[in-house]
This record gives C-alpha cells, structure tokens and sequence, in this order.
C-alpha cells in the first residue's frame, strides 16, 4: 500500500509513443483513412470529454448517472458475493460512486484507465470518499490483455466489471463480442457485469449529442490531431480539418469524422500523408443498441443477461449479466 488512504501501487501499462505512432502511421495510410478513438485521451482529451458529459445535448452521461443512482441498491445486491470490482475505462470515476454508496463491506476496486493522469485524480477522490475501498489501479489500454492485481485476485467471491458510459458502443458489434469475452476470461466463471449502452433513437437527438453548440465535441476530435503534432512531431493545421459527426443507419451507429477543408499535405515525423479536399478521417464509432440486441451479443459472449433497467423516455440502458 502506498498510504493511508487506500490506494495500492499503480500498475503501469500505458501505451507507449512507439504504439501510438503505430498506430497513427497504419491508419493514416488506410483506405479509408482511420484513427484508433483510444488515443483522444490524453491529459486535455479527458478533461474536454469530462466537458462533453455535462453538455445540455449529450444525453448519455445524466441518463445513465440517473439510472444507476435509482438502481444502486439493486446493483449493490447483485454485487454482494464479489471481493473485487474491476472498471474499464474508468476515466474520473465518477459513476461507481453511486454503487460503492450502497456497498458498506470490505471490497476492491480496480479501475482501469488508458490516461494515467485522469485514472490517478479519479482513484484519489474515491479514496477520499470511500476511505474502506482498497483501490488497485492499472493503467492501461483495456483492449489488450493484462492481469487483476494480486489483492483482487485473492479475494473471496471473485472479480465483477463495471463498463459503463456505452464506451462499448466504441467497438464494432464483432469486436465488443470480443471484448465481452476477453472480460469473461479476466474476471473468471460465474462473474457479473455491469454495462452501459446507449440506446437507438431519432436521429435529431443523437445528431445534436455528438455536433453540439458550444463546440466541445468538435474540439474533442481535433484534440488528435493536436496531440500527433505534440507527441509525434507532426504539422497538421488544425484550421485545415473540420469535425463532422454522422449517423450512419445501415451500421446503426455515429460516425465522427475529421475533414480536410481543402487538398493539403501532413508531416509526421518521416511521413508524408496527402489529403484531398472532403477526404475524412474516420476517428471513432458510436454504435446504438437495442435492449434485445445487446443481450443477443451478450450471449454471445458467454453470458447471460440478469437485468436491464431504462430511464423513462428509453435513451440508455444499463445492463447486468452473468458469465455462464
Ligand atoms: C465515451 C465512447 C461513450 O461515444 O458517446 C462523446 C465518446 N465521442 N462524444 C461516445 C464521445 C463524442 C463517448 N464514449
């Protein structure tokens, strides 16, 4: 333990420069041109999207916070023979609060978080608030494999998750049966996870969520171009690409796009990278379920759905399901 508060020694896999300029060398020189959305979270990225999430028009954050807060004794008690529950992609942490409020016996956390800087403000709050919580934190790109802190794994009752925010809306419907599974695998037989889908609705709503007044949205998305420029040495003129967001039915899901405004060439690094004017570069997806397609694919994975609970105009949905 590293003091008094409960907090365990970080453990430390955040993705290193290398990955990253991997990762932006191979999608850029796609067709068509992508960026892996896991990278808008650097220091600035986090606290632009902590911004979105307080939005008038992004929905998701409130809807599902008010859920959660209605259902936390409910979620507490489908909890309670766990020892340890791990988070993914647990940003600030602000959400589990409204469960742990409900969970007075010994338990630990172990949020898991690709931005080292927001994972570490969000433990030490917890730890303030919850001075009972033992948190273990790892910083990492969940995606990837990696293994539950020996004091989780040695708790009775197991390992639980906690995927909230409909950040599997991310992947692709394959992908995030993927994921499911690899989850299954991580926290063990018999586990129980909680997860958060954004739910299919008019267009107008979820166009207005992710293309909002303020522009924070928009600024969120060129914040990856800003940050190639700084980690990777590279000259994109942020002026030269506009945010777009899209709704794309056949898929089921919001695209958002970097544009080129006109034909233009990028430096990064060695690299040179030619963009025509209207070209697009892919940077994240947002797919939309339904309650019954999200339990379809939750079976998929191995498990089996136990609950799911909606706010009453059916904009989100946050579900429970067990490992079979
Ligand atoms: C954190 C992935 C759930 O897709 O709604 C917010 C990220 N992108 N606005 C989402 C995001 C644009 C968000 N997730």
């Amino acid at each position: 333990m590293i003091d008094q508060t409960g907090l365990y020694q970080l453990q430390d896999l955040e993705p290193t420069a290398a990955e990253f300029a991997t990762a932006v060398s191979a999608g850029l020189s796609a067709t068509p041109r992508t960026l892996p959305c896991k990278f808008f979270y650097d220091a600035a990225g986090s606290v632009l999207f902590d911004r979105i999430c307080d939005l008038p028009e992004y929905y998701l954050t409130r809807t599902e916070c008010r859920i959660l807060a209605r259902r936390a004794g409910e979620i507490a008690a489908l909890l309670a023979p766990y020892g340890s529950l791990v988070e993914f992609g647990a940003g600030s942490a602000s959400k589990v609060g409204l469960v742990l409020s409900k969970i007075q016996r010994p338990l630990v956390y172990v949020p898991v978080d690709i931005s080292r800087s927001h994972l570490l403000a969000g433990a030490a709050i917890l730890a303030r608030s919850f001075p009972r919580l033992r948190i273990a934190p790892i910083c990492a790109d969940y995606t990837q494999p990696f293994e539950l802190p020996e004091i989780a794994a040695g708790m009775a009752g197991g390992a639980a998750g906690f995927f909230p925010g409909s950040t599997i809306g991310n992947f692709a419907p394959d992908e995030a049966t993927a994921f499911l599974a690899r989850a299954r695998q991580i926290l063990g037989a018999g586990a129980l996870m909680i997860v958060g889908a954004d739910l299919q609705k008019d267009q107008a709503t979820l166009h207005a969520a992710y293309n909002d007044a303020a522009g924070v949205t928009a600024a969120f998305n060129l914040n990856l171009l800003r940050r190639i420029n700084r980690e990777l040495g590279g000259n994109f003129d942020l002026s030269g690409f506009e945010h777009a967001a899209r709704w794309n039915p056949g898929a089921g899901r919001v695209e958002m796009h970097l544009v080129s405004l006109r034909r233009q060439s990028v430096r990064i690094g060695e690299e040179r990278f030619d963009f025509a004017a209207g070209e697009t570069i892919h940077t994240e997806n947002s797919h939309k379920y339904t309650v019954e397609g999200f339990g379809a694919m939750a079976r998929a994975a191995g498990f089996e759905p136990v609950e799911c609970w909606t706010d009453e105009a059916g904009l989100f949905s946050v579900h429970a399901i067990r490992a079979r």
